[in-house]
């Protein structure tokens, strides 16, 4: 591979969506920000330099960083923010990855208008294992726009223990598309030709939205989730989670009507929260001089996509147990057959006490939190990461995660309630070349709440997944160990589990949390501490010299 150079200056930028003007923090006064290119095997090395008021860090999402835990990026894990003036240089290596990742903002809610793609192509000379595209579509980046200023709100819900603002739109691309007032020069447009395949790149960096996707009249051939390669299926809906990417195939007509075929998303939403229900919208555009001038659209039909019901747990459930590995000599799968530590974990919102002097907005004048195994992890003041290195994780963080919830968990009879949620900066410490399973059980206080439950450092077999309590003798005979799906980011089932495996082959300390900021806001979020091996080539490297302070 090759080394390539970017610089990323963190700047302010105004931008107006919505009729609605705003400063954001940007890369480069891009919104969203630029796109990282690569191939498999590549060095990348990112300057980033901080002309904000705000601290930043940035996380590359899905890359493993074997050994480079110091570029990973999550705020007070792996390293301390860059400060306002202050520069860090990420530098990493791109093994054994080609597909779609992409990069956000890692503290706070700054991921809000802070991310961009990355494209990662298979080594030169190295075809892709399905048809040739004709071309690659620009990659599609779903958001949400706020009118408010995004750290306001989550100060605000921080404060008041209650649930934050939603979104004002969402968006592709940074556009809220024509279905939103003020909004209709703000739209995606993809141009096509017809009769062609092409190569379309999806992101779901929305803050708090699971999303299904859907373009009118055409159907998709997932080819790439997470930037692992999977056993081709075809769909006219797509649903992605917060963290989630995935490569699809998009055929275009070789016949067809004079129209303009739109795209469009929305959520899928579980849980009883307040949430937004608009759709954002892009145009698929077949190239005709019919088609070239945006006036023209208004007189010719516009086809809408179908997408499921909001609600629609079976759509979304349906939709993720198609995913599955290739499997093959090539790309085989390397899921662990036997496991040497299995973890429990209860994952979902609880509540916490309000303080004494607070009025709080959460359930019966209590405040939101969100757990695992009800704890709620509580950031330290410096990172985990060097804690670990220097052998000083006195006062940083405690090693007693618990493996399994303090209370038997039950779904049926009296939905869960988990109000007895402490704090603590509590990790799991591994051994190097451990294999570990982890079952993930929704649990609510709020009715059952999907999580897109994300892990850093690594990907991860996803062997099972079910409705209602997660059986320990009978559910591990159905687990797939033979083409189960590889993925760095998977939701845990509204009122359900999903089981993953993994090795533990990579030194450091690895953030793991559910993808919808409100949620790792409130504490759903956990490190796990990943001891060096023996040889030299199975520890952390030493960190850079650039390394921020706190
Ligand atoms: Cu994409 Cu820890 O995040």
């Amino acid at each position: 591979g090759i080394t390539r150079h970017y610089k990323f200056d963190i700047k302010m930028q105004n931008v107006t969506r919505l009729c609605h003007t705003k400063s954001i923090v940007t890369v480069n006064g891009q919104f969203p920000g630029p796109r990282i290119v690569a191939r498999e095997g590549d060095r990348l090395v990112i300057k980033v330099v901080n002309h904000v008021q705000n601290n930043i860090t940035l996380h590359w999402h899905g890359i493993r960083q074997l050994r480079t835990g110091w570029a990973d990026g999550p705020a007070y894990v792996t390293q301390c923010p860059i400060q306002t003036g202050q520069t860090y240089v990420y530098n990493f290596t791109i093994t054994g990855q080609r597909g779609t990742l992409w990069y956000h903002a890692h503290i706070s809610w700054l991921r809000s208008t802070l991310y961009g793609p990355i494209i990662i192509l298979p080594k030169r000379n190295v075809p892709y294992p399905f048809v040739k595209p004709y071309k690659e579509l620009p990659p599609v980046i779903f958001g949400e726009w706020f009118n408010a200023d995004t750290e306001a709100i989550v100060n605000q819900a921080i404060m008041t223990g209650g649930g934050p603002n939603v979104s004002d739109a969402y968006t592709m691309n940074g556009f809220p598309g024509p279905h939103y007032n003020c909004s209709e020069k703000d739209t995606l447009r993809l141009k096509v030709e017809p009769g062609k395949t092409y190569l379309l790149r999806l992101i779901n960096a929305a803050l708090n939205d699971d999303l299904f996707f859907s373009i009118a009249n055409h159907t998709f051939t997932i080819v790439d989730a997470d930037a692992v390669y999977i056993k081709p299926f075809k769909t006219d809906t797509i649903l992605i989670t917060p963290g989630q990417t995935t490569n699809v195939l998009l055929t275009t007509k070789s016949q067809y009507p004079k129209a303009t075929y739109l795209m469009e998303a929305r959520p899928y939403v579980t849980g009883l929260g307040t949430f937004d229900n608009t759709t954002t919208a892009g145009f698929l555009e077949y190239h005709s001089p019919l088609l070239s001038s945006s006036n023209s659209i208004k007189k010719l039909q516009l086809f809408r996509p179908s997408l499921p019901a909001l609600n629609d747990t079976i759509a979304a459930t349906n939709f993720a147990k198609k995913f599955r590995s290739l499997a093959n000599k090539q790309f085989p799968c390397n899921v662990p057959k036997t496991v040497q530590k299995r973890f429990f974990f209860t994952v979902g919102l609880g509540t916490q006490p309000c303080a004494k002097n607070q009025t709080c907005q959460g359930p019966n004048g209590t405040r939101f939190t969100a757990a695992v195994n009800n704890i709620s992890f509580v950031l330290p003041s410096t990172a985990l990461l060097q804690a670990h290195y220097f052998g000083q994780s006195n006062g940083v963080y405690t090693t007693d995660f618990p493996i399994k919830p303090p209370k038997q968990f039950n779904y049926t009879g009296n939905p869960p309630n988990n109000t007895m949620v402490s704090t603590g900066s509590k990790v799991v410490v591994l051994p190097f070349n451990t294999t570990v399973e982890v079952i993930m059980q929704d649990t609510s206080i709020l009715g059952a709440e999907s999580h897109p439950l994300h892990l850093h450092g690594y990907n991860f077999y996803v062997v099972g997944q079910g409705f209602g309590n997660y059986n320990a003798n009978t559910d591990p005979q159905n687990f797939n160990l033979v083409d189960p799906v590889e993925r760095n980011t998977v939701s845990v089932p509204s009122g359900g589990w999903v089981a993953i495996r993994f090795l533990v082959d990579n030194p450091g300390v690895w953030f793991m949390h559910c993808h919808l900021e409100v949620h790792t806001t409130w504490g759903l979020r956990m490190a796990w501490v990943v001891q060096d091996g023996k040889l030299p080539n199975q520890k952390l490297l030493p960190p850079p010299s650039d390394l921020p302070k706190c």
